[in-house]
């Protein structure tokens, strides 16, 4: 299949280009498109023939459900029902926003969609292209990321382009994406309500609105309990490298990286370190990060990145889970192949 690149204008997305696009959409066709989190891969959401090619197409398992982007509150409770007052704050509060809400689903919404459960997911991205492609689709657009199964999600149009070229209708090119990792699923349909995907929005500021959130065990443990959603289950952010993570206290547990490195250089490896705001000394690929928001803009990139330098194996620096560390810990987890706790 020939796939069309349109670039589009982040700021000020043309009508003509946009338009193009939702075409596709409403043709039952896959359209690859940016959000303020990371690339997605749209499809009408109320077409099960166009969800179905979503999970072919990304080789998904079929049992991982999909988000359902809306380009306003009042879509999203089209699709939902027995709607906690709750959830209206949090979409006063934080939408257009990196929140994706779980709610008892309408039966009109197709099960491919859902994975066959009760519930659907919904959020409204802070993105103008997204928000322009789902007005002028004029439906629900259910988009996972626009990468391929256990691959890092795509926080640049080349991602997209390298995963997805060939396979799809259309890929918009709208730059990098802002935040960087994927929003935060909180279940509305259990008390207190839960995270079960740390992302984009912190615990921290869901609590000003609604009061004490949990978090599923299996979003700070992504190995070992039984996942609160689906997609929890599989090994995810994966590269092909191996992935060291290295926990704990921060001066221990950057004396353990300088060790590491030394250790697998003397193994004969590739190394390349990942760390926030000092360098390790000896690796041969250094990637230094300033702070949790650029630790989060550029996570999915430098371990794409590391890949195509060859290296065998990344020394990546653990963060205190707070605030957006929440989600870096979650993703480096998953991402690693070994966690060392200092
Ligand atoms: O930021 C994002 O959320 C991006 C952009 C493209 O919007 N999308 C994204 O989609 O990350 P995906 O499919 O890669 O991840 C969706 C997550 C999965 O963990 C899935 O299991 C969960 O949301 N999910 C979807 N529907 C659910 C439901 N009804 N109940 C529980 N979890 C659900
Ligand atoms: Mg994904």
């Amino acid at each position: 299949m020939e796939t069309k690149v349109i670039r589009v204008d982040p700021r000020k997305p043309e009508p003509p280009l946009i338009e193009e696009a939702a075409r596709v959409i409403k043709a039952g066709g896959l359209v690859a498109f940016p959000t303020e989190t990371v690339y997605g891969l749209g499809a009408d959401g109320l077409n099960p023939k166009a969800v179905k090619r979503i999970f072919e197409v990304k080789g998904r398992p079929l049992d991982n459900p999909l988000i359902f982007h809306v380009s306003s509150p009042g879509e999203a409770l089209a699709l939902a029902e027995e709607v906690p007052e709750e959830a209206q704050w949090l979409m006063d509060r934080f939408w257009p926003g990196p929140l994706t809400l779980v709610l008892r689903k309408k039966s009109h919404v197709p099960d491919v969609a859902t994975a066959g459960l009760a519930t659907v997911a919904v959020r409204m991205p802070d993105c103008p292209i997204a928000l322009a492609l789902i007005e002028a689709s004029h439906t629900p657009i259910v988009a996972p990321s626009a990468n391929l199964s256990g691959k890092p999600s795509p926080t640049k149009p080349q991602h997209v382009i390298a995963d997805l070229q060939g396979k799809v209708e259309v890929i918009i090119d709208g730059g990098d994406t802002p935040i960087g990792v994927e929003s935060t699923v909180v279940d509305l349909t259990r008390r207190p309500f839960t995270i079960l995907r740390p992302g984009g929005l912190s615990r921290e500021a869901l609590e000003e609105v609604v009061g004490p959130v949990g978090v599923h065990q299996g979003a700070v443990h992504p190995d070992g309990l039984a996942p609160p959603s689906p997609g929890m289950k599989y090994r995810h952010y994966a590269p092909q490298a191996q992935v060291v993570l290295v926990e704990g206290e921060r001066g221990e547990r950057l004396r353990k990286m300088a060790e590491l490195v030394g250790q697998l250089k003397e193994e004969g490896l590739k190394v390349g370190a990942l760390t926030v705001g000092v360098s390790i000394p000896g690796s041969d690929v250094e990637r230094r990060v300033q702070g949790l928001e650029d630790y989060a803009h550029n996570l999915f990139a430098f371990l794409r990145e590391m890949d195509e330098l060859d290296v065998d194996v990344i020394v990546a620096e653990g963060v205190e889970e707070r605030r957006l560390g929440l989600a870096l810990m979650n993703r480096l987890r998953k991402a690693a192949t070994r966690v060392v706790r200092v």
